[in-house]
């Protein structure tokens, strides 16, 4: 196994089963008021195999036309995203070593076949922040590498409840998750992934005054 990059850290059963099904059932309340949607690809439209929504002030979003962007509402309800639940703001403040607050959590949502390509989060200006993923449901094969596109990767698997942080020089490492293992976990009933990911993206206004 070769050494992950500086600042990336793997925190297995991070969430033990109590606390995995209370953050589903919040997730649901979320996806109740802000129901995963298909999101598409810049300039090819083209349907990406995973759906989404967030939670919090911003949210990730993606289309044809516009691209990869944040903003404060759903792209289908036009409504503001549902708030960040206190479990995933704990999880922010024990693990990401920040003083800024997630301004955006993406929650996504894998099927059996849904797979992520490698890519880099760099839609944010507060690259200082680490990014915090955590899973639930299923087995993935996650895929990490460098900040440059044919760096050397290396995969492993994340289990439900697993953490990933993705700070300091690995916070624009590619990363990808090649393939959900189906019925590895109980947690979801009609299986398939959760991958909840926060991030701070706006610099705050201390921050901005700073040479
Ligand atoms: C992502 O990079 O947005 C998701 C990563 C994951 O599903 O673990
Ligand atoms: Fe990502």
């Amino acid at each position: 196994m070769k050494a992950f990059p500086d600042g990336f850290r793997h925190l297995p059963a991070y969430l033990d089963i109590e606390q995995q099904r209370a953050l589903v059932e919040d997730i649901r309340a979320v996806v109740l008021a802000a129901p995963l949607y298909i999101p598409e690809m810049p300039r090819t439209g083209k349907p990406m195999s995973v759906r989404m929504t967030n939670c919090g002030t911003l949210g990730w979003v993606t289309d044809r036309e516009r691209g990869y962007r944040y903003q404060t509402t759903h792209p289908v309800t036009g409504t503001p995203w549902p708030p960040i639940p206190q479990q995933l703001m704990t999880i922010w403040r024990e693990v990401a070593d920040a003083d800024v607050e997630p301004e955006a959590c993406l929650v996504n949502f894998y099927d059996d076949t849904a797979r992520m390509g490698l890519h880099q989060d760099k839609d944010e200006q507060d690259l200082s922040a680490p990014v915090v993923s955590v899973s639930l449901g299923d087995t993935c094969l996650f895929r990490i590498g460098g900040t440059a596109r044919n760096d050397p990767t290396q995969s492993f698997r994340l289990n439900s409840g697993d953490v990933v942080v993705l700070g300091g020089r690995s916070r624009l490492a590619f990363h990808g998750v090649d393939r959900i293992f189906p019925g590895t976990s109980p947690l979801l009933k009609n299986g398939g992934r959760i991958n909840l990911t926060m991030r701070r993206v706006n610099r705050t206004a201390q921050a901005e005054t700073l040479p």
